[in-house]
């Protein structure tokens, strides 16, 4: 824990211990050189991005940050470690921990079953739509969600795994068990939003709206779900996860840097490269010097983190304590230690 403490909030600060790291040994005097040089260059010029407040340092963070930041050494409250979870916090707050789970943010977002799904999944709803057809039913003990146009033989069938919402509506995720596209397509790997919502009041299913960057347009000129190749893709884990479940706020602010700088009021210093070789090896293991990653790569480690998926990184599905209290291991553990 106090390796990662070390860069955490109003200024982060990094200890790059270069001697120390295993480097790939390489044959070629030439490439060697070449390695050193950059790795120089990338001291004295590490690399970063920045969002308004938010900086997120790749190489190292630069000392003049580091010696004059404020370095909060031995505490943190971000890291997935730090996390405990709601069901922790019932013992002692049975109260919150009541209204909570009667509040929509509990439910923002929730795995698919008996206990969150509330769409009509009867086999008896369904909805007309640009010429084709909507239709909800249970197989087995699972949900699914069929989409056919005969003018032309479109047909696709989804598996539903997540519900998002409970309020006004619920829309679902899941992923394509059946259509048009090749068996290679992310379609049928990769947990996206699927075109219809059940819109709770009314008790009848609709087309989802805002979900694509147009807001939202009249039939028509939206897209077309039962179309081939303009039919929409939107991964649930790079499009809504974010604001809809419960990320340690470490992960967040490599997920989603922007967001966080909103609510940043001074500047913060985040060492991305310590931090995931401490939390997330398998992104980032920390054993390469960062300097010999190119900037694609180092995008491409960042693109990990952004492609998340709840389900396996979240605190929780839905908006929970902590997203508000932040981790409260500590506190758990220790009850006058404050949350
Ligand atoms: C072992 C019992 C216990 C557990 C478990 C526990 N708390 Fe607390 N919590 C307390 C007590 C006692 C206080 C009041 C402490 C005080 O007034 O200084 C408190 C106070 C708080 C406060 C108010 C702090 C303030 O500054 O007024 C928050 C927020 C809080 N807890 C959140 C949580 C969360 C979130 C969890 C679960 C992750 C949790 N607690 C788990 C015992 C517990
Ligand atoms: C920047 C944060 C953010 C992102 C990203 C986001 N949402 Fe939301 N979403 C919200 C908030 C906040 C609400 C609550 C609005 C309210 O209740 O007034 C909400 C509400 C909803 C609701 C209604 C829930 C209910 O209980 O009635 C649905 C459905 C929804 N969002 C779907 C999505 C989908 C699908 C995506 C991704 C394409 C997404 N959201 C991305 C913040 C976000
Ligand atoms: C959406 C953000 C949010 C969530 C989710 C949330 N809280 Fe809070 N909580 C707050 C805010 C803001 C306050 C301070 C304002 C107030 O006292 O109403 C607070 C106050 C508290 C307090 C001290 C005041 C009191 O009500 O006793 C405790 C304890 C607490 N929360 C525990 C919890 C627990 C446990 C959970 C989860 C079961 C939880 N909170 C979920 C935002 C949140």
């Amino acid at each position: 824990m106090t390796k990662f403490s070390l860069f955490f909030l109003t200024v982060i600060g990094a200890l790059f211990v270069y001697g120390t790291r295993d480097v790939p040994q390489t044959d070629l005097d030439e490439d060697k050189t070449e390695r050193e040089v950059l790795r120089r260059h990338r001291e004295k010029d590490p690399r970063f991005i920045k969002y308004e407040n938010v900086h997120l340092w790749w190489d190292n963070v630069p000392a003049s940050i580091t010696e004059t930041g404020l370095n909060h050494e031995f505490q943190t409250n971000i890291h997935p470690d730090d996390y405990a979870g709601p069901e922790s916090c019932k013992a002692c707050h049975a109260k919150n921990h009541k209204t909570w789970s009667q509040h929509p943010h509990r439910w923002m977002n929730a795995l698919a079953d008996t206990s969150t799904v509330k769409g009509d999944f009867s086999g008896d709803a369904s909805i007309s739509y640009l010429g084709g057809m909507g239709t909800f039913y249970r197989e087995g003990e699972e949900y699914r969600m069929g989409l056919d146009r005969e003018r032309d033989n479109v047909r696709r069938v989804y598996a539903i795994t997540q519900t998002i919402g409970s309020r006004f509506y619920q829309y679902y995720v899941g992923k394509q068990l059946e259509g048009p596209e090749p068996d290679s397509h992310d379609f049928y790997k990769t947990d996206h939003v699927l075109p219809f919502g059940y819109w709770l009041d009314a008790k009848e299913w609709v087309p989802v709206v805002h979900v694509g960057d147009e807001g939202e347009l009249p039939d028509g000129i939206r897209a077309d779900p039962f179309a081939i190749n303009t039919i929409e893709f939107h991964p649930y884990a790079t499009r809504c996860n974010y604001c809809h479940t419960t990320f340690p706020l470490a992960d967040m602010f490599i997920r989603d840097a922007a967001l966080v700088s909103q609510y940043a009021p001074a500047p913060v210093h985040f060492s991305m490269s310590n931090y995931l070789a401490d939390a997330h090896p398998s992104v980032w293991d920390g054993t390469q010097y960062t300097s010999d990653l190119s900037n694609e790569a180092v995008d491409q480690v960042v693109q990990q983190v952004h492609n998340f998926e709840a389900p396996q990184h979240a605190v929780t599905l839905g908006i929970s304590c902590e997203a508000c209290h932040l981790g409260s291991k500590q506190h758990v553990r220790q009850k006058l230690t404050p949350p």
